[in-house]
């Protein structure tokens, strides 16, 4: 797209008959914002008419672009406990202020110089908790690191994208796990032999706390190449085959790692969690020690439990820690759109974002996505849960969306773990100050759910132990 003038947009909540009319080919994907989901279309004039104000949502909202920018961005205030919001308002005035002034964003020593016909924005939809913007490309590409610390941003796709609802026949290996789902002693004792202090060697090498060097692990710092690095050697150790898979220029790869099927099958059971970071404004240092460096860990203390288990699983089994997530969940769009094109078999997949932090005095839980999801799967983690990991109290979480939702929108049976039964309470989310090292930072659970994500493995993917 080179320029948005003139361009209509119609933002609207979520249904799937939408697609049965005249918006079907202007469809640009969903967006949150903490509450609902919205999609954005961006219909011709006359589909556009076709349209009674009383056939729209009472919430839908329709804008016209009238200045000369390039890329939508959809900012959203992440579901976070009240406690931690005093006065983000103001901050996402504040913000707005940064995008139209021509300021110069000094971080650290290092000074961003936005040149002048390169900022500015247009405000095309605004919710207390979202809003939808135009702007260059330059500014789309930093403006992650201009949000507050509880927004979140999105950047809207170039062209139109599919719908693609999860078909019912992609379902049926996850029904009948369910169905025949019951305690395994066997697995009992795999999943219980994770070892929760490689896993604190693990996330000190991630974070920086320990010799690594690693400042920031954000998308497009030196400190995430090193960790791409680290990571697929790691993987590698455990014996899986890796490669790093760029996905766009300047941004750091993703590290997906298989584990071949000893029968001939296609089925493949995805878990992955996303190895980029996010720190505070102003700040180049982006620890990323809850996120999501506690989810990478979890996925490499199921690599290294396979390792040491000598486990054969009889399905392909993929382990991805994506990059670009927070520029808008980056890497794993481009990845499941790869595995649509070529018709992949993802019979399960799990994205593990957020596990380590729960209020002090709040026991150790286990937060499942309320909407964006495939329920079969979800209902099968905490289902899992309930057998291997009783200790996780389990309940569902407003704090959408991160890598699985790329899955979910190219209709892969897909879900999330993350570490509360309700909206996000990390005072450190998004801040410099997100270390392993610190109150609220619970080991034991990031254990339990990891748990969980294996035995879900084990018991969708069928092993057997070579030793
Ligand atoms: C899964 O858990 C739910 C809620 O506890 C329960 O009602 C259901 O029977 C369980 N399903 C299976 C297949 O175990
Ligand atoms: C896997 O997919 C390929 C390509 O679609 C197909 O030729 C092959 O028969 C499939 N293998 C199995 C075991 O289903
Ligand atoms: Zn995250």
């Amino acid at each position: 797209m080179i320029s948005l003038a003139g361009a209509l947009l119609l933002i609207t909540p979520f249904s799937p008959s939408l697609f049965d009319t005249c918006l079907s080919g202007s469809y640009y994907g969903n967006y949150n914002d903490g509450q609902t989901t919205n999609s954005v279309f961006l219909p011709e004039a006359a589909c556009l008419d076709s349209w009674s104000a009383e056939a729209l949502a009472p919430s839908a909202s329709i804008a016209e672009a009238t200045q000369g920018y390039q890329q939508l961005v959809w900012v959203e205030q992440k579901a976070v406990e009240s406690s931690l919001l005093a006065a983000t308002r103001s901050e996402f005035d504040a913000f707005l202020e940064i995008l139209s002034e021509h300021r110069h964003v000094e971080r650290d020593q290092e000074v961003l110089y936005v040149p002048e016909d390169k900022m500015g924005y247009e405000l095309l939809h605004r919710t207390p908790t979202a809003a939808l913007l135009a702007v260059s490309h330059s500014t789309a590409r930093s403006i992650d690191t201009l949000l507050p610390p509880f927004w979140k941003s999105v950047l809207v796709p170039a062209a139109p994208v599919d719908f693609i609802p999860v078909p019912a026949d992609a379902v049926k290996h996850v029904k009948h796990v369910l169905s025949t789902l019951k305690f395994d002693p066997e697995i009992a004792g795999i999943v219980e032999s994770i070892s929760l202090p490689q896993m604190v060697n693990d996330i000190r090498f991630l974070t920086g706390e320990d010799e690594s060097g690693i400042m920031s692990r954000h998308s497009f710092s030196e400190g995430s190449r090193t960790a791409s690095k680290w990571l697929k050697a790691r993987f590698e150790d455990t014996g899986a085959t890796c490669e790093l898979q760029p996905f766009l220029a300047g941004f750091a790869p993703n590290v997906v790692c298989t584990y071949p099927s000893t029968v001939p099958t296609n089925a493949t059971v995805l878990l992955s969690a996303h190895y980029d970071s996010r720190g505070s404004f102003g700040s180049t240092r982006a620890p990323g020690g809850d996120d999501d460096g506690s989810g990478t860990i979890s996925i490499l203390a199921i690599a290294r439990t396979i390792a040491r288990k000598g486990i054969k699983f009889q399905s392909n089994v993929q382990i991805i820690a994506f990059a670009g997530e927070e520029q808008g969940l980056l890497g794993s769009k481009a990845y499941a759109r790869k595995m649509r094109e070529q018709n992949a078999e993802i019979t399960v997949m799990i994205q593990a974002d957020m596990l380590a932090y729960h209020v002090p005095d709040e026991p150790p839980q286990l937060g499942l996505p309320a909407t964006i999801g495939t329920p079969e799967v979800t209902q099968l983690v905490a289902n899992v849960s309930a057998l291997y990991s009783p200790e996780l109290r389990v309940g569902y979480t407003a704090a959408c969306c991160s890598d699985h939702q790329s899955f979910h929108e190219q209709g892969f049976p897909a879900t999330q773990v993350f570490e509360r039964a309700g909206p996000i309470a990390d005072p450190m989310y998004h801040n410099s100050g997100d270390l392993s090292d610190r109150e609220g930072y619970d080991f034991q659970q990031v254990k339990s759910i990891a748990k969980v994500q294996l035995a879900t493995l084990l018991h969708s993917a069928g092993y057997e132990l070579s030793q």
